[in-house]
């Protein structure tokens, strides 16, 4: 994980135009700062996706039209806030399904099963920890009954445009003919709305974003002063794409003593971390379709903000 942690980090401050991945943003503190996110009154794609997941899981579950039993295996799990809506339902209507979350962090994940413990304590829960892709290919979708997937939270606009192509292939490839997907979208809506949701007035995306020199720090012994960079962040209506930056606020060279590397900043000079993407309905129709999807059915919150998807295989 840290030689490639490493290999990343050098070749993305060695770049032309710098950049770092937002898939370093969770460690330990970065998770914590995440979920102080999620709890912004601006950032709105919890509420609208917590609203979808406790009003329409009646909906969501008919449509998808599962012959019992049935699993949900979600990707990504968490902390499993929006999903408890949904097993509630479910287990509550003494539906017959089996829950297996899966999740890189044993810490989330031992967290959310003691919660689930607690709250739904006949919830048959088999949960795996690991790369997504690789419990996918390797078990769960191997048993007989149908899966269906949640890949939530819009987890999928952080990948670039060719990445969450391959992504959506590569999880077709790893359904069986019945199985579907419900994909937590973004919609495009008021840009001043996105805009809020990632420049927001308490500084706790900056926060978030800054954490990742922290953890090059502690990780590589580096020398980054978390205070010489400030954070930028930008919607662009036309492509529907947050970018977010760290900006260098003087020239300076950073090392890393455990890597024996340094790197020269200009002053201004950006590091790109993250892309957030706003999808419309046409794009999302066109993602399926390159993946091999169909869209069987959109279902909204009250104010259109965000879309649980219902993919199927084409
Ligand atoms: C995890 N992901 C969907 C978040 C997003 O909205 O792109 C990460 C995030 N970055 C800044 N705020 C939230």
């Amino acid at each position: 994980m840290n030689k490639t942690f490493a290999n990343d980090i050098i070749e993305g401050l060695t770049a032309q135009d710098k950049y770092l991945s937002s898939k370093y943003f969770y460690d330990a503190n970065g998770s914590k700062i995440f979920q102080e996110i999620m709890h912004m009154p601006e950032y709105y794609l919890t509420d609208s996706e917590f609203e979808i997941l406790s009003l329409q899981p009646k909906q969501i579950i008919d449509t998808v039209n599962f012959k019992e039993p049935f699993n949900i295996v979600e990707l990504g799990a968490g902390d499993g806030f929006k999903t408890f809506k949904l097993l509630e339902y479910l287990v509550n209507n003494d539906i017959d399904f089996h829950y297996v979350p899966i999740d890189i962090c044993q810490g989330a994940m031992n967290s959310l099963l003691e919660r689930l413990k607690e709250r739904l304590p006949s919830l048959s829960i088999h949960p795996r920890v690991g790369d997504y892709f690789e419990v996918l290919s390797k078990e769960n979708l191997q048993t007989n009954i149908p899966s269906l997937l949640l890949f939530l939270g819009s987890n999928i606009g952080n990948y670039a445009k060719e990445e969450a192509k391959d992504l959506l292939r590569l999880l077709n490839q790893n359904m069986k003919p019945q199985d579907k997907l419900l994909l937590g979208m973004d919609l495009k809506k008021n840009p001043i709305t996105i805009q809020k949701a990632y420049d927001d007035a308490q500084n706790i995306t900056k926060r978030f974003n800054l954490n990742l020199l922290h953890r090059i720090n502690t990780t590589f012994d580096g020398d980054f002063k978390i205070d010489d960079f400030d954070f930028y962040c930008h919607y662009n209506p036309t492509n529907g794409e947050v970018r977010s930056y760290m900006v260098s606020l003087r020239k300076q060279t950073v090392v890393l003593n455990k890597l024996n590397k340094s790197f020269n900043f200009d002053y201004n000079e950006l590091i790109w971390t993250e892309v957030s993407k706003k999808y419309d309905f046409e794009e999302i129709e066109a993602l399926a379709k390159h993946s091999n999807l169909k869209v069987e059915k959109h279902f909204l919150d009250c104010k259109h903000y965000f879309s649980d998807v219902l993919l199927v295989k084409a």
